[in-house]
């Protein structure tokens, strides 16, 4: 009797790193090991390792002990576009190598970029699933992306530690978040570290009404705690950068709005203003309990996608229910955070500036 062939699945992390990775790689891989005794190959440094042919093979060993590790054990890009890269096209050596290893298909786990470019390999004749990560929780198709809790958690600590010193001297202090053009993290961050003004690129601020709350605050003998998103735009210009990268995504890396926000209120407050940039801080470090577990409900759903066939979709948090939807209806969407959630409401009703 012919015995069947074992599956061969590629798995690769794409884009930033963000804490919940490991544990996604090693739900995938005991999934797919436990259901249908998969062999699993894992590429190196996301699409650059197909360009480069870094690859190796996953065991149940090599995932053991990664579950609460930050970043990922695979590494990851965020320039490389194998359709594009160093002025080539490196999809037709890409679906060579994938022949001649004997890969079935790609589980890639990553944001918009990644499913972007994983979709479209799988015409070529590599299907694909995949796995919806970023701690900006911006990707269209799922209520949730895994890393965005541990950088809300993140943010909601330092705003705890600039309360105590803000409290201390009187002063205003600004906290800028990563999000890139939504803002989540800072709306989530802000409510849970207590911001007294939260600013997201979704709605316009006045600073007139921040430095108003501030002196109001100077008179009362408070102090004031602002939170504040990478993607905001002071006085409808341009977001703060700190640079143009060409990847991927050609987008330009956001940064410093708070130091602008700093300069321009200053002088229209008495006490003193400071900012602090958190940076990479948010994306480094252990998932925290939520993102371990939705890592790994997602990876082993995205394993019971692969195993029963159903490719070119993306697993998805949809209300309290993992689910996958179409990739074709991730990509190029975008998730800002909607003028009418309930999560601004909530700010508002307890009093909190959003504009
Ligand atoms: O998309 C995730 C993110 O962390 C954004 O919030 C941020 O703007 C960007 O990536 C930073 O990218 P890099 O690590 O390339 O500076």
């Amino acid at each position: 009797m012919p015995t069947a062939r074992v599956p061969h699945v590629a798995l690769l992390t794409g884009g930033g790193d963000c804490p919940g990775l490991n544990a996604v790689i090693r739900a995938v891989t005991l999934a797919l090991k436990r259901g249908c005794g998969a062999r699993i190959t894992g590429i190196e440094r996301g699409f650059h390792g197909l360009v480069t042919r870094r690859v190796r093979e996953l065991t149940e060993p090599d995932v053991a002990g990664i579950l609460a590790e930050g970043g990922t054990i695979l590494g990851t890009h965020n320039r490389c576009d194998p359709f594009r890269w160093e002025g080539q096209d490196h999809s037709a050596a890409i679906m060579a190598f994938v022949r001649e290893l004997g890969i079935d298909a790609l589980v890639a786990i990553g944001g918009d970029g990644t499913m972007r470019l994983a979709a479209r390999f799988g015409p070529l004749g590599l299907p694909v699933v995949g796995v919806p990560k970023t701690i900006d929780n911006d990707l269209h198709g799922t209520d949730r992306c895994f890393g965005f809790d541990s950088a809300v958690a993140v943010v909601a600590e330092a705003l705890d530690r600039l309360a105590t010193t803000a409290r201390s001297h009187g002063r205003v202090m600004i906290l800028e978040t990563m999000g890139r053009d939504a803002g989540w993290i800072a709306l989530e961050g802000g409510l849970a570290g207590g911001a007294d003004a939260i600013l997201i690129p979704e709605l316009p601020f006045s600073l007139p009404a921040v430095a108003e709350l501030a002196r109001r605050r100077e008179r009362e003998g408070g102090s004031l705690l602002v939170c504040v998103a990478e993607g905001v735009r002071i006085g409808g210009e341009e977001p703060a950068a700190r640079g143009q990268v060409d990847d991927a995504t050609a987008q330009a890396r956001l940064g410093g709005v708070g130091q602008v926000l700093q300069h321009r209120l200053q002088p229209l407050v008495n006490c003193e203003v400071r900012s602090t940039l958190l940076g990479h801080v948010q994306r480094g470090g252990t998932p925290t309990a939520f993102d371990r577990v939705l890592a790994t409900r997602y990876g082993v759903h995205a394993a019971e996608l692969v195993a029963a066939g159903r490719y070119g979709r993306m697993v998805a948090l949809q209300g309290d229910r993992v689910t996958s939807v179409p990739l074709a209806d991730v990509v190029g969407g975008s998730r800002p955070v909607p003028p009418d959630h309930e999560l601004l409401r909530a700010a508002r009703g307890i009093g909190v500036l959003l504009g």
